[in-house]
């Protein structure tokens, strides 16, 4: 056995929000260690995630582009071809810069860090293989990995999750894909653009659970003449290996046999071998950590990002991460939950920050809604890019905004305003009285705030 070693803070995982929260911990004065059971930090958000996946949708998009996007530009481009293999070391550089940036943050910083897969040994004490630390406070930060189902023989090369699908050394005639969230319709995307034929198959009737349904139904039909297909309502059941194909069982319908299967189904929480029991630390019904409003899951222990449920999101985790960080340090961290957006990075991409139509509803909350499309705006007629529409939700009487939601190009930097207008309690007029840049986008955000008072200039 080594000998202890003391900090003031460890940080168990180093996605963004372990990484962030100690980087934040460490620029405040508290000496603190991370550790990391990957060689390289970043976590499953840069390694085999958001960044990863996002080098492939840009990569895929200008291929889908110089095939089929620019002759209407007055672009003539003969015989695009694909080099995947380039593709694919691209977004391996691009990884790897991150992950460096990141090791070289914790340097700047005097973030210790150990590798290896950490475990609790009661309050304050983590042993990382036989070298024990111990520290006052600890964050867990261990993040959540792909689900599964019942009857599918995952072998990670026929059928595999969304690690396996950012890197298939060649692209599939026929993919199958289960389930139509996040990950099945990105990933699905990428493929279908690089030549693939691809299917994907929802339990439910609609695609993008959680996301507001009139947005969702415009991405169904935007998908669908992209050349994907959906099979909506349809149970998954099992998926086989059977030679050098996958066959997918549906309830109740044919099977599908495809080239490769990804399954794309939910994450779930890694709780395992953390010996959280040892600390006092409990989980919910679903397996996530129990923690109170202010990540506290135990005396000494708090737990921030996917493990702790909420948004499966990496924005989130590193907002909960700071702010657990700040309050540590007697400062006054704070995220809000109800404004947290998220962005679905198809093309066009999809956004949403606040409340649905749908919830609104449910709730009985009585709310102005104010649409408008792309397709009067100057900026999106240049691009090109001029299907979707921006949806403003505000509250009947005081006209607080409670959503907004886009379908439309860039939409993920659009919705930026929106949350930083919910952050400060703008209402839709404050959104249309601010001067938006022309020709650009964010016009059709300020449209959508004035049609909210039905009095939109271009509606
Ligand atoms: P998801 O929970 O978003 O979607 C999974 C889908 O699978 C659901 O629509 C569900 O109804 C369906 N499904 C479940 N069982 C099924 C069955 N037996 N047969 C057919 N369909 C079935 O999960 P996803 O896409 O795997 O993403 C995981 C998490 O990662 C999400 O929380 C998401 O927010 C996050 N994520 C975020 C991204 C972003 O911010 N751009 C990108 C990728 C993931």
């Amino acid at each position: 056995m080594n000998d202890v070693k003391k900090h003031d803070l460890v940080v168990i995982g180093a996605g963004p929000g372990g990484y962030a929260a100690a980087i934040r911990a460490a620029q405040l004065g508290l000496d603190t260690a991370c550790v990391e059971k990957e060689p390289r930090l970043g976590g499953t958000c840069l390694r085999v995630g958001c960044i990863p996946s996002k080098a492939l949708l840009e990569s895929s998009e200008k291929f889908a582009e110089a095939r089929h996007g620019l002759a209407a530009h007055g672009v003539q481009v003969e015989g695009a071809t694909l080099d995947l293999a380039a593709m694919m070391a691209r977004k391996d550089g691009i990884v790897a810069a991150l992950t460096d940036g990141i090791a070289g943050l914790f340097k700047a910083n005097k973030v210790t860090r150990y590798q290896g897969a950490a475990r609790l040994d009661g309050p304050g004490r983590v042993m990382v293989g036989e070298q024990a630390l111990q520290a006052e406070r600890i964050i867990v930060a261990t993040g959540s990995s792909a689900a599964s189902l019942p009857g599918l023989d995952l072998d990670g090369d026929r059928i595999g999750d969304s690690t396996a699908a950012l890197a298939w050394p060649a692209v599939p005639e026929r993919l199958v894909v289960i389930g139509a969230g996040y990950i099945g319709l990105e990933l699905g995307s990428v493929w279908a653009r690089l030549g693939a034929q691809v299917t994907v198959v929802e339990y439910l009737d609609r695609i993008l659970p959680g996301t507001d349904g009139e947005i969702a139904r415009v991405a169904l039909q935007l998908f669908r003449k992209q050349g994907l297909e959906f099979v909506l309502s349809a149970k998954v059941t099992g998926a086989r290996v059977e030679g050098d194909k996958a066959v997918v069982s549906i309830e109740g319908r044919e099977p599908l046999t495809a080239d490769r299967v990804l399954v794309a189904v939910g994450r779930r929480p890694h709780t395992g071998g953390l010996n959280l029991e040892s600390a006092g630390v409990a989980l919910d019904a679903r397996g996530f950590i129990r923690v109170d409003d202010r990540n506290l899951a135990a005396p000494g222990i708090w737990a921030v990002g996917d493990v702790v449920g909420g948004l499966l999101l990496a924005h989130k985790a590193t907002d909960e991460g700071v702010a657990v960080a700040e309050r540590m340090a007697g400062k006054a961290g704070h995220v809000d939950p109800a404004v947290i957006p998220a962005v679905c990075y198809t093309d066009p991409e999809i956004a949403g920050v606040g409340r649905t139509e749908e919830q609104l509803k449910v709730d009985g909350v009585p709310f102005r809604k104010g649409v408008m499309s792309f397709r009067s705006n100057g900026r999106a007629m240049a691009l090109d890019r001029v299907e979707g529409r921006v949806k403003v939700l505000s509250h009947k009487q005081t006209d607080r905004i409670l959503g907004v939601h886009v379908i439309g190009p860039r939409a993920g930097d659009l919705i930026a305003e929106a949350a930083a207008a919910m952050a400060f309690g703008a209402s839709a007029e404050d959104i249309g009285r601010v001067c938006h840049a022309h020709p650009t986008l964010s016009e059709v955000v300020r449209e959508a705030a004035l049609a909210a008072h039905d009095r939109p200039l271009h509606g």
